[in-house]
C-alpha cells in the first residue's frame, strides 16, 4: 500500500515525541491503517541546532512552503506553537487539501471555529486532541464517548506546569521559581511560561472544553482567570495544616441557563479526588445528566504523552481517508452554533 507521508511543523518537545512514536510504533500504526506511515519534511527555526532525535539532516527545512506545497505530503502536524504563523500555515495546508493535526490550544481557542470551517470546506480533517490535557483523550471523550448526554459541569486540573509547581511546593516545600525552572527543563511549560502560571493556558483549554461540552462558542474573554503567581510555600503549608490542598482549577458550568467558565486557585479538601492529582498529571471531572459523574485522568504535558494524542489523531485521519469520510469531524457543527444560553439552544432545535 502507498505510504502516508507526514509533514511536521516543529521539532521541539512534542515534535520529537511524534517522530519517536511514529518510528517505535510503526508496526501498530501499519496494523491499524494498513499503510506505512512516514515522516517527510520537518520545519524548524534553526537547522543547525543540535538535536537529540534521530532525523536525517536533509529532512529538515526552515521554509514552510517546502511542506505546505509538497504534493507528496498527505497530513501536516503542527507542533510549532504561536498563533499567527501557525494559523497561516494551517490555512495554507487545508487549502492545499492536506489534513491537519495540531496541539495548539492558543490557536484553537482563538480561531478554532474558523479553522474547522475551512477544513470542512476543503473536505479535510482538523484534529486537536493534544490541545487539552496532553495525553488524556478528553476531546474524544466529550464529543464521542459522552455525545448522547447533556453535560452540566466540568471541573479539572488542565495545566501540567502549574500542577507540577504546586505539588512540589506543597509536598517538598520548594520555592516557586526553582520548580518553575524544573518544569521548563522537563518540557511541560510553554515557551513563554507566563501563560501557564497566570492561568491563560488553562483558560484556553477550558474555553475549548466548554465550547465542545456545552455545544456553544466560548470566547477566551468569557473566561474569568486567576493564576498562581502569588502563591507561596507558606500558603501551601497553612492549607495543609487545615486539611486542604491548593490546586489551579478550571470550572465550566451551566448556571441559570448560561455557561460560566473560570480558572482560579482553589482549596480542595484532602479527600477530594482532584487533591490527589499530582505533578504534571491532569484530571477532568465531567458531570452529565445521564451519566452522573466521570473522571478523565492522565499525564497532561510532556513529550510522549502529548505525542500519543497527536499520533492517535493521525491514525483517525488516515482511517477517515481510507473510508472516504474526511472533513466530517464531529466538533465542526459544535463550533458553529454560537449559542450561549439554553433558551437559544432550545429555540434552534
Ligand atoms: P518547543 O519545544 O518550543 O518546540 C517548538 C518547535 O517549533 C521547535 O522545533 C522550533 O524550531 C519550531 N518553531 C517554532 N516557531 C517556529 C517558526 N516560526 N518557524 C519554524 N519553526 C518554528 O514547543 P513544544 O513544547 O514542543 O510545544 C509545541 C506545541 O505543542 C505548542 O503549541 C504547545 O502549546 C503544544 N503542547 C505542548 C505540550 C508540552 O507538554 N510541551 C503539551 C500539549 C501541547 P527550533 O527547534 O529550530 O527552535
Ligand atoms: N504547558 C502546558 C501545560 C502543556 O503545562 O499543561 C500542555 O498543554
Amino acid at each position: 500500500a502507498q505510504d502516508v507521508v507526514v509533514g511536521l511543523l516543529g521539532l521541539g518537545t512534542v515534535g520529537s515525541g511524534v517522530i519517536q512514536i511514529i518510528n517505535d510504533h510503526q508496526r501498530e500504526l501499519q496494523h491499524q491503517v494498513g499503510r506505512p506511515v512516514k515522516i517527510g519534511k520537518v520545519l524548524v527555526r534553526d537547522k543547525t541546532k543540535p538535536r537529540d532525535i534521530a532525523i536525517n539532516e536533509d529532512q529538515l527545512t526552515e521554509d514552510a512552503a517546502e511542506i505546505l506545497n509538497d504534493p507528496n505530503i498527505d497530513v501536516v502536524i503542527e507542533v510549532m506553537g504561536g498563533v499567527q504563523e501557525a494559523r497561516e500555515y494551517i490555512l495554507e495546508a487545508l487549502g492545499n487539501k492536506k489534513h491537519v493535526v495540531t496541539a495548539n490550544k492558543d490557536l484553537m481557542a482563538l480561531y478554532g471555529s474558523e479553522l474547522l470551517k475551512v477544513a470542512a470546506d476543503n473536505s479535510c480533517d482538523l484534529f486537536f486532541e493534544a490541545s487539552v490535557a496532553g495525553g488524556i483523550p478528553i476531546i474524544r471523550g466529550l464529543t464521542e464517548g459522552l455525545s448522547s448526554d447533556r453535560i452540566t459541569e466540568m471541573m479539572g486540573i488542565v495545566n501540567g506546569t502549574t500542577n507540577y509547581i504546586l505539588t512540589k511546593m506543597d509536598q517538598e516545600g520548594r520555592d516557586y521559581d526553582e520548580v518553575l525552572k524544573e518544569a521548563q527543563a522537563l518540557g511541560f511549560a510553554e515557551s513563554d511560561p507566563t501563560s501557564d502560571v497566570e492561568g491563560l493556558d488553562a483558560a484556553r483549554k477550558m474555553a475549548i472544553l466548554g465550547t465542545l461540552g456545552f455545544s456553544t462558542d466560548i470566547a477566551l474573554e468569557d473566561v474569568i482567570v486567576r493564576g498562581i503567581t502569588t502563591v507561596t510555600t507558606e500558603d501551601m503549608e497553612y492549607c495543609r495544616q487545615l486539611g486542604y490542598t491548593l490546586k489551579l482549577i478550571g470550572l465550566a458550568k451551566r448556571k441559570e441557563g448560561r455557561v460560566e467558565v473560570t480558572v482560579q486557585p482553589m482549596l480542595l479538601p484532602d479527600s477530594h479526588p482532584l487533591a490527589a492529582v499530582n505533578d504534571e498529571y491532569n484530571a477532568v471531572y465531567v458531570y452529565g445528566e445521564a451519566i452522573g459523574e466521570t473522571m478523565f485522568y492522565g499525564p497532561g504535558a510532556g513529550s510522549l504523552p502529548t505525542a500519543t494524542a497527536i499520533v492517535s489523531d493521525l491514525v483517525a485521519v488516515i482511517k477517515n481517508y481510507v473510508l472516504g469520510v474526511n472533513g466530517h469531524s464531529i466538533p465542526t457543527p459544535l463550533f458553529e452554533k454560537q449559542l450561549k444560553s439554553d433558551e437559544e439552544v432550545e429555540a434552534k432545535y
